[in-house]
Parts: C-alpha cells; structure tokens; sequence
C-alpha cells in the first residue's frame, strides 16, 4: 500500500452518519440488575481507555492496516479501470468465493443498488449484474452456471490464501468450462484472480498465466477486507459508488480514534462486553430494519463470530467469554423471533439497526376509514410502519427487562454504509482487545477443513482421513418404530 494519502470529498448533507442509542440497555429502563448502572458505565470508561491505549499502539506498529485501507489510492483507481471496461463489455460479474472474501460484497451490494438490480433489463439497470457465489451446493451453483452466458460473464475469484477448497473447486470448473466454450486465449478477458500479493497457488496461476490480478493487502483478514480489492473491485463493476464508499469508511477511521467516551466503535464494543461479562448476555441479535441491510446482519455476523469466539486469551488462559452473533430481519422475524426474545431464555441483547429515512417512500392509501382495523394505517407509509415497529419493539422488550441498542443511519449511502462497515470492524478489534484474545485469527476453523482434505485425498493429509474413521465404523441408523 502507497503512503500517499488521499481526502477524497463526502457528499453527504447530514453530520452524523451513525448514532447509537443505548437507552434500553441501562438500569433506568431495564430495572436494577438487569440494566447497566452509573458504576457499570464507569467501569466501562476505564476499561476503553486501556483497549485505546493497547489500539493505538497496535495501529501504530502497523499490526491494523484494515484501518488504513479507505484512503488507499490504489485499489480504487484499478477498480474504476475495471469497472470502465466491464460495464460496456459483460452482462454479469460472478465472484467466486466464500466467507470474508464474498460476504462484504454481498452486503454492500445488497444495501447500495436496488434490491431488484438482477432483474432490471440492462438500459435500466446500467451496470451489470452480480452474482455471489459463496457456496458449493452442486444444486446451486449448476442453477447459476446454467443461467450464464459465458461470453458476456466475467469472473473474479477471491481467495487470499489460494487454498480454500470451496473457492478452489468453483474455480476450476468455471475456467474449464471457459475454456471449453470460449477457448484458452479468450480466458484472459473473463478473469480477475484476487489473492496474496505472494505466495499461494492462485498467485501462481496468475502470474504464471498472465492473467489479470489484485492483491490482498497483507495483514488483512478476509472478515477486514471488504474495503480491499476483495470488495472494491466487485462493487466497482456493478456501479456501487466506491469513492462515497471509501469516504464514509475514512471518516469512520477518523472518528475511531477519538477518546473512547465520543466514540461510537469503542462504546458499542464496551457495551456488548458489559452487557456479556457483568449481566450474562451472551448472544447478540443484529437485526436491521430494511431489507438492503439484511446481508450487513450476515456479514456482521462473520466478523462478530470469526473475531471473539476464541477459546484461549493472548496470556493463554482460557477465555471464558465470547458474545454469539445471530441475524434477525425486522419486522419479518417480529413474526417468528420475537416471541422468544421477549419470554425466552435471559442470554441476548439485540441490537436494531435503524434507517431514518428511506430511499421510498410508498404510502399507504387512506382507504377502508369505515374499519377501524385499518383506519389508523390509511396516510402513514410503509417506513413510517417499520420505524415505529422497531421503537415499539424496543420498548416492549425493555418493559420485560430485555436489553437492547439501536444503531441508525440517517439513510442508505454509500457514504452511511462505509462508515457502519469500517466502525464495526474496529469495533470488533476493540472488543478483542477487552476479552484480552486476538480478533484477527480463527484456529478453529482449520481442524475441519483438514478433515476434509484428509477424505478428499489431498496429499499430506491421509491421517484425518484415519483419524476420521476411527470410532466410526459402525453406523448406527436409530429407527423409531
Ligand atoms: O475471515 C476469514 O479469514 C475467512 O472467512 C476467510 O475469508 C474465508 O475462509 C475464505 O478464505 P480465503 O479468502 O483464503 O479463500
């Protein structure tokens, strides 16, 4: 990454691009013992304090260069050349990948084009369309394969390590198949490998066949890279609009390091680790209200799940915390959820994620007055209707004794979503930082994918296939008759 720094301009006409609202989470709404106290909240302080303290250092040494990445110069310049010539020449953008290199695209993707931007005819739709593959389901991805026309589809695998067994797989069928269709030359023209500016076996095919190519910037996770080419480049191609993008995420970065008390990415990393450690939440629901955020609530939940559920702290002593994250749309899952988050078990908070204003409005016509049933819904709109569905549900909730936090953005840009992504990304290292456990690793997705070479017959890997079968020669069907 270049030391050239630049400002790009945010278009945005409100301040506040992100507010917090942990009303429903204090002892005042909650009741004494449910809530968080003036003493909790002062403990708080003192706790973020250290987390900034250890933060600051870390961002110093250059251990966090995900917070570095929204005023990048290089990757949004290569994304703006490969959008230019992808949006006069290809009706589709697949990407190929899984979990952090596929989740931050599908997210901002879902919450910045329309929701139907798929099914637009292209003059109105402008841009291609994106499809995300993130899934080996042979069903699912023969149904998208089928549904391409590979001449006018370009293809950008994502892997930074290069091994990912599902990404690898969907890789090779798809180059096979061009070639079969289009021939090995034509190759080239349909294919953007982005993987480890090094090492690998992605990067070998890439510099090795010439083909076009980004880096991952080193250091950073695939749950940390959706403001990398990882997502930059995907969302270029598909007419997000990057720089607005970028520039919220940059004024995230600046606000994240502020003090801790004026900061929205410290209080809400201090807020979940209070509500878990001191009060026993220890499940978080991120639920949006709007369904251009609902894929955020997948991509949170990666980056919440990947990052603090660690069975050892960095002293290695076991840590007895983690805070599960779980998605939840509203007001759909009102309808389905609901019930047990207001009379079930006492372990979650749930966090709204609010829209003020909506792109639409769509109003609901003052018909049927003579039922009073429906009378009161006639003049309001349809996010009038789901804003007062969600501030009534966190009022129900608190009236149980059930803790919740809204988090709002003014309205769906480019400019809201960047700084959301970039302050929850920083608000996971921070909660690392006060479980005491690392947020950038995931030991323990590895023991499964080595099971899993062994039974695929990767060389080197033969003793999971054995270690596998052991105990399990035996199977046993339980029928019930
Ligand atoms: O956050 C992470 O590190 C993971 O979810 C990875 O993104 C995921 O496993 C895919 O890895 P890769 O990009 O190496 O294919």
């Amino acid at each position: 990454m270049t030391e050239k720094r630049t400002k790009p301009p945010v278009k945005e006409e409100t301040d506040e691009f992100l507010t917090l609202d942990y009303n429903c989470l204090t002892s005042e709404a909650l009741g004494a013992g449910k809530g968080l106290g003036p003493e909790d909240l002062a403990e708080m302080k003192a706790t973020l304090a250290a987390a900034y303290k250890d933060i600051e250092a870390r961002y110093r040494k250059g251990l966090l260069p995900f917070m570095d990445l929204p005023r990048d110069p290089d990757t949004p310049k290569a994304a703006r050349k490969l959008a230019e010539m992808g949006r006069k020449r290809f009706e589709t953008v697949v990407v190929l990948g899984i979990g952090g290199s596929a989740l931050g695209a599908a997210a901002v993707f879902n919450a910045l084009r329309p929701l139907n931007h798929n099914d637009l005819p292209p003059a109105k739709r402008g841009w291609p369309r994106l499809v995300v593959c993130d899934n080996v389901d042979p069903e699912g991805f023969a149904s998208i394969l089928d549904g391409l026309d590979l001449k006018n589809t370009f293809f950008n695998v994502i892997s930074k390590s290069g091994a990912t067994a599902e990404t690898m797989a969907q890789f090779m069928i798809v180059f096979d198949q061009l070639q079969r269709t289009l021939g090995r030359s034509a190759i080239k023209e349909h294919l953007l490998i982005t993987t480890d500016p090094e090492g690998g076996v992605l990067r070998k095919i890439a510099d090795s066949g010439d083909y076009a190519s980004l880096p991952v910037p080193k250091g950073v996770g695939g749950r940390f890279s959706v403001l990398s080419s990882v997502g930059i480049a995907p969302l270029a191609m598909v007419g997000v609009n990057i720089t607005d993008l970028l520039a919220g995420a940059a004024r995230a970065q600046e606000d994240a390091r502020k003090p801790p008390a004026a900061n929205k990415a410290y209080l809400f990393a201090g807020l979940n680790h209070l509500m878990t450690t001191a009060k026993g939440r220890n499940i978080l629901v991120m639920m949006p209200y709007a369904d251009s955020l609902a894929r955020t609530a997948d991509w949170f939940g990666q980056l919440w799940n990947e990052s603090l559920g660690k069975a050892s702290r960095l002293d290695g002593t076991p840590n007895p915390w983690a805070q599960t994250a779980v998605k939840a749309l509203g007001a759909t899952d009102q309808h389905s959820q609901l019930q047990m988050y207001m009379e079930g078990t006492e372990e979650k908070t749930i966090c709204f994620l609010g829209v003020d204003g909506f792109r639409h409005q769509v109003n609901i016509p003052s018909i049927f007055r003579d039922h009073e049933e429906l009378a009161y819904l006639g003049g309001h709109s349809l996010g009038e209707l789901l804003s007062f569905e969600r501030q009534g549900t966190a009022r129900a909730l608190a009236e149980n004794g059930r803790p919740s936090l809204t988090l709002s953005i003014p309205k769906i840009s480019a400019a809201t979503v960047g700084y959301l992504l970039q302050t929850l990304e920083v608000a996971a290292v921070v909660s690392g930082s006060l479980y005491g456990i690392d947020p950038l690793d995931q030991p323990g997705v590895e023991l499964g994918k080595q099971f899993t070479y062994g039974l695929m017959g990767r060389q080197g890997f033969a003793s999971f296939k054995e270690r596998y079968a052991k105990g399990l020669s035996a199977k046993k069907k339980f029928i019930l008759r």
